[in-house]
Formats: structure tokens, sequence, C-alpha cells
């Protein structure tokens, strides 16, 4: 999309085939476009860059350290820069798998945690028992981070299903947000949103009283 309107695009993303497929894309719009195969927690391969803007589609879930990835963020913007990330509801990582429905409302049975790990079973294109999972990341950490981290939030939306999905749960909670921030130019980072100063969640006080 960015770069149909002229923009110079870097797309980065671990998958080699979800390259091929942007690079495909790219092609067949006559569209220029770098790609970079790389872990979103070293984008070590982008420094010395100054982005004017980084846009991330849902994906913070797939990595568990949240302050890394934002710094990571930090160090290939320009100064001023902008970012635009979009977030999975953490609510909805805390459903049960099948989201059902207990005739009063949608229970929540995993705890408020970040960095939690929520494995689900399913079954791949071959037909073969798979196991994947995601993390969870408190808004505290989502929000709170990325302002620890110097940018200043300019913008917060919650994102409905989409039109297509009447799925019922989502009338409940809304399944994703975004946020759009920018990097200020001359602030000092803070570090008070990390376990040590902020207040913890119930979640992560219980956890850590069984350790
Ligand atoms: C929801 S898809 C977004 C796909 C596409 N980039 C887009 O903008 O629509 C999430 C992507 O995150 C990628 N991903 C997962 N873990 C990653 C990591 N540690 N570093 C970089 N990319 C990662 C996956 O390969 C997947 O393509």
């Amino acid at each position: 999309m960015f770069a149909s309107l002229d923009c110079r695009v870097t797309s980065v993303d671990l998958c080699p085939e979800q390259l091929q497929r942007d690079r495909m894309t790219a092609d067949r719009y006559g569209l220029d476009l770098e790609c970079l195969e790389a872990d979103m927690l070293d984008l070590s391969a982008l420094y010395g860059r100054a982005f004017d803007l980084v846009y991330q589609a849902i994906s913070f879930c797939y990595v568990p350290d949240v302050s890394k990835l934002y710094a990571q963020v930090s160090r290939v913007l320009r100064s001023g820069g902008f970012y635009r990330v979009e977030h999975w509801n953490p609510v909805n990582m805390q459903l049960a798998d099948d989201h059902c429905w207990t005739g009063r409302g949608y229970e929540l049975v995993r705890p408020y945690v970040s960095g939690q790990r929520c494995v689900w079973q399913r079954t791949n294109d071959k037909g073969e028992p798979t196991e994947c999972w995601h993390y969870i990341h408190t808004l505290s950490d989502l929000i709170g981070k990325l302002c620890d981290e110097g940018f200043a939030v300019l913008h917060f939306a919650e994102r409905p299903a989409d039109e297509e999905c009447h799925n019922h749960v989502y009338s409940y909670v809304p399944p994703f947000f975004s946020l759009y921030a920018q990097k200020f130019k001359n602030r000092q980072k803070k570090s008070s949103g990390d376990m040590s100063s902020r207040r913890r969640t119930r979640g992560e006080r219980e956890i850590a009283a069984r350790r």
C-alpha cells in the first residue's frame, strides 16, 4: 500500500514465504520494494537507517518481550518519525480456545500476565496436529512501554472485527486495537514500565506467589 503511494518501502519478516508473497505483489503492480528476512527483535541489519514511518501489522503476540521490540522500532525511526502498530486485544487471548458461550457470557481462562504463553492445538493443511502459541501482553506493556520508550501516543482506536465476520464473541470483546505514535525528538526514555516499579496485575502476583 505504501509503495503504491510512492513511498520507498522495506518489508521485514522472519518468514521467507511471506516475503516471497510481498515480492510477487510488488512485481504484479510494478512497485519497488526492499525485502529483508529478519527477526523483529533484532533489526541490526537496518541500524544507521532512519525511517519516516514504521507500520507493524499484528505480530507482537509472537514475541515475549515488548520493551525489546519497541526499542528496535525506535532504533530505526528518525527523530519525530511515526509508528503505527496494530495489537491483538489481550482479553481475546484470555478466552477459552473454542470461545465457548456459557449461556451467560464468555469465560476468561488464562491469567492477565505479560509474557504468558498461550498454547493452541491445531490441525495443519495435511491434517497433522500442530501446536501454535501466542504471548499475552498487558495494556500497561503495550501502551505504557511505548511511552517509556520515548513515544507520544497521538491516536488510539479499538478495531471491530471485519464486516463479514459475525463472530458473537467480538460484540463482547473487540479483537484488535491500534496505536499511532510519534518518536519524541529529545526525550529521555523512562523505565517505569518494568516489573520493579509498576504495580503487578493480580494474575502476575498469583503466579509469583506460586514460584
Ligand atoms: C499477521 S502476519 C502479518 C503479515 C504481513 N506482514 C502484513 O502486514 O499483513 C504476522 C507476520 O509476523 C511474522 N513474524 C512472526 N514472528 C516474527 C519475528 N520474530 N520477526 C519478524 N517477523 C515475524 C510472521 O511471519 C507473519 O508474516
